[in-house]
């Protein structure tokens, strides 16, 4: 017997096959037994629906090796998952960032042999509607991002905060969609990059950087030939041109740098500095913000960095103190 994990029963939708056995959790002489309730490959009819509300069933079990499985069913019913009324904020964002996930880790998996760029424009347009419509859909996003660092969640992360910063300057839909896609994708070319540079934790050699500085070429090519927006592409060459024109691949700065660049540059720093490292513990927001401002300002363009702060104002839950976070560093 394998371990399982609860889900609710609002994220099931009728007439669909969920892919993965259900289970009903009951208790025989106080111990935990779990009984098959639907098998993966049967229509979830009405019927069982409604048997769920009779026995006042709130939440199911699945084993915990069918999570991906269960993510998949997520990833196809996410549009009837995001408007159902009957879940809480908590629980569609919670379903918003693991499909995420889980889309992020299959394509880092097979970059190599195709980018499947219509599974993350999808979810992107699912994640829009969710960010236009929901006005807790901010606090909702933000508290499960992730505080560990992994190229996936830190791709997941961009994404989400590049989506709720870009809604914050009113960008338009089209807009949003385009950004998000690029913002999730923007690492990509990271895969060709040998995982002890990546996690390296001293300072690199000059042939170690030029091998980094690769990745946002490597990026574009996987992506080129892929039918991928060219507004996507932005934030996957430019997140790490400088406003000072020390960044690279291109050295380029001030307005020749987009604003795709430009905000992906900022989130990308963030990001980075305020999740858990292999090498570095994560900084608080206030240190983040602080270091970006009295050391890195050349890196960002002013203005935005400065909306950056106002958007950020007091909801980010990372200003919450986490056990391993640095304490501010400068004065
Ligand atoms: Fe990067
Ligand atoms: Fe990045």
């Amino acid at each position: 017997m394998g371990d399982y994990v609860s889900i609710t029963k609002d994220t099931l939708v009728e007439k669909t096959k969920i892919g993965c056995d259900l289970y009903l959790k009951s208790y025989i002489n106080g111990a935990p037994k779990y009984v098959l309730f639907c098998r993966g490959n049967e229509q979830f009819e009405s019927e069982r629906r409604e048997e769920l509300l009779e026995k006042n069933v709130q939440r199911l079990f699945i084993l915990s090796k069918d999570y991906k499985e269960y993510f998949k069913y997520q990833e196809k019913n996410l549009p009837q998952i995001i408007s159902n009324s009957n879940l809480s904020t908590q629980e569609k964002s919670h379903a918003v960032y693991h499909v995420a996930k889980n889309i992020t880790k299959d394509i880092l998996k097979d970059a190599r042999t195709g980018v499947n760029v219509k599974r993350v424009e999808n979810w992107v347009k699912y994640t829009v509607s969710y960010i236009l419509n929901d006005k807790n859909a901010f606090a909702g996003l933000l508290n499960v991002t992730s505080y560990d660092y992994y190229t996936y969640t830190h791709s997941v992360n961009l994404s989400v905060f590049g989506l709720l910063f870009g809604k914050h300057l009113f960008l338009t839909p089209d807009d949003l969609n385009a950004f998000g896609t690029g913002m999730l994708l923007h690492d990509i070319g990271k895969i060709e990059i040998p995982l002890e540079i990546i996690n390296k934790p001293g300072k690199l050699t000059k042939d170690e950087f030029e091998t980094i500085k690769k990745h946002p070429e490597t990026g574009v090519a996987f992506l080129k030939a892929k039918n991928i927006k060219e507004k996507s592409l932005i934030p996957v060459i430019q997140h790490h041109e400088n406003y000072d024109g020390t960044g690279y691949p291109y050295e380029i700065g001030g307005n020749e740098i987009d604003i795709f660049g430009k905000l992906s540059r900022i989130i990308d720093v963030y990001d980075a500095i305020t999740t858990k490292r292999s090498y570095a513990n994560a900084m608080r927001p206030f240190a983040a913000l602080k270091v970006m401002k009295e050391k890195m300002i050349s890196c960002f363009d002013v203005e935005l960095f400065q909306e950056f702060i106002c958007f950020l104002g007091p909801t980010d839950p990372r200003k919450h103190t986490r056990s391993g976070d640095l304490v501010p560093l400068v004065s």
